[in-house]
């Protein structure tokens, strides 16, 4: 497919409504393959809707006469101070296009960029984009020991301040779209290609996935932090019991997350398994979510349901599809535009505030 794909290339700011119609215009711009891979989901795609759609199991309870004018989004973690509450989810782009996602993002500011190890640019093309600006780095594990030290020694020295351990991606989902098509990655994959057979290039997921380690336990976590003394984070649960084994092995944050509905299929949506979890950290370590985020209601309601910042994800790599970097910029804009009006309709002047907003369960939502 390598040869044939050809990724959209223009540059531009866009016009955004909202960010359903944004998928439906990236459709129209990539090509099929490289849409189905991202758009998709595994199975039924029971997950990947559920995760959008579940959001409604829960209203925002406005407040009024709430003295609230020019909400503040401003946040911090680990001492990081960040413009919003949300950031990048570690996903991969086409090779001509991953520093794209990352200049996005330094020009809008502000914010943390996650870097998947399975990208398709080297650190040094992503800090390019980048310029310095936050970034934590997500990895896949090998399955040898000395290769997972090498990848988190480049990853620190890139500047990582954090390590997102992929803890629900052991094989791939059962990615129907991706069969179909015979999707294989169109570019290779310079920080894990020491571990696979091939570069990554022409490989499919299936494959990449079955060279890194399946076996991931307590001992990753363990892993990582003496090797790192960087704080770790356990992505893709979705569970209060795996939330206390993380924080028992030491991890210094959650992230809960279906992986966007691609692994698991007929999981429930992330957004209603973000309390339980919530409960089980009672505030011991910050929480991440990702999975499903598609407007400022969205951000606000996993805020206000425990999360102390919220991942985006498809909706930025369709924003890179249709206007390059200026696209990614737009699409952080459009969320701190959406978040800033929720806020200020829902009676919340900042990020403690939304914290503390009281969401009301809702019957008959589906
Ligand atoms: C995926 C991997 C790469 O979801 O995380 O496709």
């Amino acid at each position: 497919m390598s040869a044939e794909y050809k990724a959209p290339s223009e540059v531009k700011d866009l016009t955004i409504y909202n960010t359903i119609e944004l998928e439906d215009l990236a459709k129209e711009v990539m090509p099929k393959g490289g849409f189905d891979y991202l758009a998709g989901g595994s199975g039924e795609e029971f997950t990947l809707k559920r995760n959008v759609q579940c959001f409604k199991s829960q209203g925002i309870l406005p407040r009024v006469l709430a003295d609230v004018e020019f909400p503040e989004t401003e946040t911090e973690i680990f001492g990081q101070k960040l413009k919003v509450p949300f950031i990048m989810a570690p996903i991969a782009a086409h090779e001509t296009k991953e520093a794209g996602t990352a200049k996005g993002i330094s020009e809008f500011g502000g914010t943390i960029m996650s870097i998947s190890a399975y990208s398709g640019a080297t650190f040094e093309e992503i800090d390019e984009g980048l310029q310095g600006n936050p970034r934590w780095f997500q990895i896949y594990m090998a399955k040898d020991d000395e290769l997972n030290i090498n990848i988190l020694n480049e990853a620190k020295a890139d500047g990582a301040s954090a390590i997102i351990l992929t803890a629900d991606a052991t094989i791939s989902g059962n990615r129907d779209r991706d069969d179909k098509n015979e999707f294989v990655y169109p570019f290779g994959m310079p920080i894990v290609s020491r571990y696979l057979t091939g570069t990554g290039e022409n490989m499919s997921l299936n494959n990449i996935y079955g060279q890194s380690k399946q076996k991931i336990t307590p001992r990753d976590v363990e892993f990582i932090k003496k090797h790192t003394d960087l704080p770790v984070f356990v992505k893709g649960l979705q569970t209060a019991e795996d939330a206390n084994v993380a924080i028992g092995a030491g991890a210094d944050g959650v992230w809960v997350s279906t992986h966007g509905g691609r692994q698991l299929d007929e999981a429930p949506g992330s957004f209603e398994c973000l309390a339980e979890v919530a409960d089980a950290v009672a505030g011991r370590v910050p929480i991440v979510f990702d999975s499903g985020v598609r407007r400022g209601e969205h951000i606000f309601k996993a805020l206000a349901q425990g999360a102390d910042l919220v991942a985006l994800g498809r909706p930025v790599l369709f924003g890179l599809a249709l206007g390059g970097w200026k696209g990614v910029r737009s699409v952080f804009e459009y969320f701190e535009t959406d978040l800033k009006r929720v806020m200020q309709l829902a009676g919340t002047q900042n990020i403690d505030q939304v914290k503390a907003a009281r969401l009301k369960a809702l019957d008959n939502w589906n």
